[in-house]
C-alpha cells in the first residue's frame, strides 16, 4: 500500500487547492491509503464557537481546505487573531480583540459559505449585533436560514432584512428560549448551541439533529464551561453560563469524506485504506456499503473499503438525518449503483434538488431517471411538491470518458468517481470546488494510483 510522503503532500496542497481542470484516463483500481483530517462541517463551526471564550482556543487536526480559509478570514475581519500553531493542522484563536466588521469586508470574505448565519450568536453576545450577507453555499435546493432567524428571535434578538443581508441587534442582552425546530436542521441545531450557551436561564431544543458534528460541537461547548444535556428524545437542554473559557479540542475525523473515497473504491473495484475512519460514525453508510455488494476491514486506527471481485447488487437508499443515510453519501454512491446488476432507488429527502450531478452521469452512460414522486417508505417533504427527489439507476452501464463540470462540492466528488470509472478520457473541470471540502485529493488521487493530468 502506498503511504503519503511528505513531498507528495506539500504537492498536493499546492496543486490541490489552485487547479481547476484534470484530465483522467479511467478504468484503473484505486489502490492504496489515504489519511483524514478533521470534519469540514465541525471544524468551521469549531472556529466559529471560539468567538465565546474569554480567552484563546487551540483547535488541532483542521484539514487544509477552503470552507476553512473562508472562515478563519471571517474570524479575522471581526478582529480574532488566528495563526497556526506548532503542529500540523493546528489553529490557535484569539476573540479578545473581537469588533464589528464592515459589511463589506464580511461579504469580500463570506464567499460561497453558509457559516456566517452561525456567526450571529456569538456576536450578538460579545458585541450586541451581528451582520450576515446574503449566504452562498453549494446549490442543492433553496438553502433557507428561516429557522436560523426564527431561532435567534426566540432568545430576543431584533432582525432586520436589508437588501445587501442580515442586521441583527440584541440591546437587553439574549435570554434562554423554549425551541422547537420543525426539521432537525444541523445548522440550526448548532445556531441554537451557540446562542443558549451565554444566554441568561435554561434553553430547551426541541427536534435537534444529533449528527456526530454536532455532538463534538458539545464537546467543545462543555470544555468552555457550557451545561448541556442530550435526550434521547432529541431534546438539548442548555443551562446559560455568564463566561466561557478558550477550548483546546482535536477535531473528529471526516467520515463524509470516508465514504467518498469508500464509494470511489466500489466504483473503481479497488481498495482504500481511509486512516481515521469510524464505524460507530458510519454504521448506516457500512450496511449499505455492504449491501451494494462492497467489504470492509476495520482496525483502531481506520477502515479499509474494498471491492470484492464480486458483482453489485441494486439497493434502496433513502436519505435521512443521523444515524439514518447521511445525504452527504449518496453522490459517491451513485456511480457504483449505475455498475450494479439491476434497479437501485435513492431517495434524498433532505434536499429538494440533490441530484443535478447525475446529468453529467447519464452523458457518460448511465440510465438514471430522477423522478418527482417519493419513491420509498419515508414520509418526505418534498412529495407533491414538483421536486425531482427520486432517482432510479438502472444497471448494468458502462461508463465513456466524456468532458464535464462540477456542479458542487459532493456531486463534484461523483464526477471524479465517474471519470475513474469511465472507459476512456475524461476532463473534469472547475474542479476548484472539490477543494472547498477534500484535502489534498489531487494527492490522495495520486497515491492511490489515479492516472490523471493536471490542466491549471
Ligand atoms: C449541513 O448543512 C451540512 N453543511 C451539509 O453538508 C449537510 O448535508 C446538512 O447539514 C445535512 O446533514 C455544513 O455543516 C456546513 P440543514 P445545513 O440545516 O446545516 C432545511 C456538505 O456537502 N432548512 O440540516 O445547511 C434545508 O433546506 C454539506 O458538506 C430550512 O428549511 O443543513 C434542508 O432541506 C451539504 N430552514 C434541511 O433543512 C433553515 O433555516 C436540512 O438542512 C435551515 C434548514
Amino acid at each position: 500500500m502506498n503511504t503519503l510522503g511528505q513531498d507528495a503532500k506539500n504537492h498536493g496542497a499546492a496543486v490541490g487547492l489552485s487547479v481547476d481542470r484534470i484530465t483522467i484516463n479511467g478504468g484503473k483500481p484505486l489502490i492504496g491509503r489515504i489519511e483524514l483530517r478533521g470534519a469540514k462541517n465541525l471544524v468551521t463551526k469549531a472556529m466559529v464557537a471560539a468567538i465565546l471564550g474569554d480567552g484563546p482556543s487551540v483547535l488541532k487536526n483542521v484539514p487544509n481546505i477552503s470552507d476553512v480559509r473562508i472562515v478563519r478570514g471571517l474570524l479575522e475581519v471581526h478582529g480574532v487573531h488566528a495563526k497556526e500553531g506548532p503542529e500540523d493542522g493546528e489553529l490557535i484563536l484569539d476573540p479578545s480583540a473581537v469588533e464589528t466588521a464592515h459589511m463589506a469586508d464580511i461579504d469580500a470574505h463570506a464567499g460561497s459559505s453558509r457559516i456566517p448565519i452561525l456567526f450571529c450568536g456569538p456576536l450578538l453576545h460579545r458585541l450586541g449585533e451581528a451582520f450576515i450577507p446574503d449566504l452562498g453555499g453549494c446549490r442543492i435546493g433553496d438553502r433557507p436560514i428561516d429557522f436560523h432567524l426564527d431561532v435567534l428571535r426566540n432568545f430576543g434578538a431584533i432582525v432586520d432584512k436589508l437588501p445587501s443581508g442580515i442586521r441583527m441587534s440584541a440591546p437587553h442582552g439574549l435570554r434562554g428560549a423554549k425551541v422547537s425546530l420543525p426539521y432537525p436542521s444541523v445548522g440550526a441545531t448548532e445556531q441554537v448551541l451557540l446562542t443558549a450557551v451565554l444566554a441568561e436561564g435554561l434553553t430547551e431544543l426541541s427536534g435537534a439533529a444529533i449528527e456526530p458534528e454536532i455532538m463534538d460541537l458539545i464537546n467543545i461547548l462543555q470544555k468552555m464551561g457550557a451545561v448541556i444535556t442530550v435526550a434521547t428524545d432529541r431534546v438539548i437542554r442548555i443551562e446559560g453560563v455568564p463566561r466561557l473559557g478558550g477550548y483546546t479540542h482535536r477535531a473528529l475525523s471526516d467520515r463524509n469524506e470516508a465514504a467518498s473515497w469508500a464509494a470511489a473504491a466500489l466504483a473503481t473495484e479497488g481498495s482504500i485504506y481511509v486512516g481515521g475512519a469510524r464505524q460507530d460514525e458510519m454504521l448506516t453508510f457500512l450496511n449499505v456499503f455492504r449491501k451494494v455488494g462492497g467489504d470492509f476491514e476495520i482496525n483502531d486506527e481506520g477502515i479499509r473499503f474494498f471491492h470484492t471481485g464480486e458483482p453489485l447488487h441494486p439497493v434502496i437508499i433513502e436519505t435521512d438525518v443521523h444515524p439514518g443515510f447521511m445525504t452527504d453519501w449518496q453522490q459517491p454512491l451513485v456511480v457504483a449503483l449505475a455498475k450494479a446488476r439491476g434497479v437501485s432507488i435513492v431517495h434524498e429527502t433532505v434536499y429538494e434538488q440533490r441530484f443535478g450531478f447525475v446529468d453529467a452521469l447519464v452523458e457518460m452512460g448511465a440510465s438514471i431517471d430522477v423522478r418527482k414522486e417519493c419513491l420509498g417508505g419515508m414520509r418526505c417533504r418534498f412529495g407533491q411538491r414538483n421536486f425531482h427527489h427520486s432517482a432510479v439507476i438502472s444497471g448494468p452501464t458502462t461508463l465513456r470518458g466524456a468532458d464535464i463540470e462540477v456542479p458542487d462540492l459532493r456531486g463534484g466528488f461523483s464526477h471524479l468517481i465517474a471519470a475513474l470509472t469511465a472507459e476512456g478520457r475524461s476532463t473534469v473541470s472547475n474542479v476548484g470546488i472539490i477543494a472547498r471540502g477534500y484535502e489534498n485529493f489531487i494527492t490522495k488521487l495520486q497515491l492511490l494510483g489515479a492516472d490523471f493530468t493536471l490542466d491549471a
